[in-house]
């Protein structure tokens, strides 16, 4: 039962299925911010000892917009199913019908900034709520089929208990209505849970938050009356934290296997696909990880739970256009062109578990 009309209910289902089909393709998150673009293209500047420049408003404005129209470019719905763009890249830029034209399907960002939990100042509420049904139906006049919202999750030892009960349910609750005003919209909603791994969990703990932050998301969206045909999970792996000891001898295939469990215990099987983020992982690294993922799914048959699990695929940002970046700066559009189009075939490649 949804009290979506049938026919919204149809697009939707089709939609999220398209984003993670035929097997092997997968989503390109280019929605930074326009603050963050611009960090992003002054860092790789600076990485690549070009002389940062005094760029004016404009200057920047047009340097973000050149960006993301080459790399557009680039893209063949061979590999990348859908591109996630920012508002000013979708409504100011205008850039959706370049790749609607080309068979992807374009998503928006819609979260907006962050805000310390009164409680916690290292926790966060996402804002955006307010508005977002009016700016997602604007987005999807302008082409937007699926959106997106990132709520980040502190995750550290028990002993320093993050994160916190209170914060849990704030991004549950928050995702979930997402979830429901974004197909309220006719947009297919993406539900990014991006679990930290800067502190000092080890990949049990990791497991055990990511498991539990999920759960609590599919038990919010049952009570927002959520099709969860008509919407995607992007979740981090779950990993051991920076400082913890056991982070340089753990193995890809040991992220794999917490991967599926997570997974398969907190993931309805109503929901089509799951589609992982980067969060700043070397790019091989994220690579070998999705890779070691269905590499396992390709292993495993029946009765192992991980045999009927839905495409695991990529929704990576960083991990895709990084190098890219670096090359587009130097002006060098031919090493740019290639290291984006391996760069997405890497991922497709991995999809698959090749
Ligand atoms: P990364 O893959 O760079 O983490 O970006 C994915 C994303 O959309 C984060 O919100």
């Amino acid at each position: 039962e949804s009290h979506l009309s049938p026919s919204v209910a149809k697009e939707l289902i089709t939609t999220a299925q398209a984003l993670v089909g035929p097997r092997g393709r997968g989503i390109y998150a280019t929605d930074e911010s326009p603050e963050a673009m611009d960090a992003l293209l002054r860092a790789e500047a600076e990485d690549s000892d070009e002389k940062p420049k005094p760029y004016g408003d404009d200057d920047r404005r047009e340097r973000r917009k050149g960006w993301k129209k080459d790399a557009y470019d680039v893209l063949s719905s061979e590999f990348v199913s859908g591109v996630i763009l920012s508002s000013e890249t979708l409504l100011d830029f205008n850039l959706g019908p370049s790749l609607i034209s080309k068979g992807i399907i374009v998503g928006v960002r819609a979260h907006g900034e962050l805000a310390p939990l009164p409680t916690s100042p290292f926790e966060f509420i996402v804002q955006g709520l307010d508005n977002l049904l009016p700016n997602l139906q604007a987005a999807r006049a302008a082409g937007a089929r699926f959106s997106k919202w990132r709520a980040p999750i502190a995750c550290t030892s028990p002993a320093l208990e993050l994160p916190t009960q209170v914060s849990l349910d704030v991004q549950a609750e928050t995702l979930a209505m997402f979830a429901a005003i974004s197909q309220q919209a006719g947009l297919v909603p993406i539900v990014e849970p991006d679990v930290e791994f800067s502190a000092d969990a080890s990949l049990e703990r990791s497991v055990e938050v990511h498991e539990k932050a999920i759960g609590m998301i599919y038990a919010r969206c049952r009570e927002h009356g959520v099709l969860l045909e008509g919407t995607l999970l992007k979740p981090s792996f779950p990993q051991p934290g920076l400082k913890h000891p056991s982070r340089s001898s753990t193995t890809p295939k040991d992220i794999a296997l917490a991967t599926l469990a997570v997974v398969s215990r907190a993931v309805p099987s109503a929901v089509p696909g799951v589609v992982f983020l980067s969060g700043g992982l070397p790019s091989s690294v994220a690579v070998s990880y999705l890779s070691a993922v269905n590499a396992l799914v390709n292993s495993s048959s029946a009765p192992s739970p991980f045999a009927r699990l839905p495409p695991l695929t990529f929704s990576y940002g960083r991990a895709i256009q990084g190098d890219a970046i670096k090359h587009w700066l130097k002006g060098e559009k031919d090493s740019m062109k290639s290291s984006l189009e391996e760069a997405c075939k890497s991922c497709y490649k991995a999809a698959k578990g090749e």
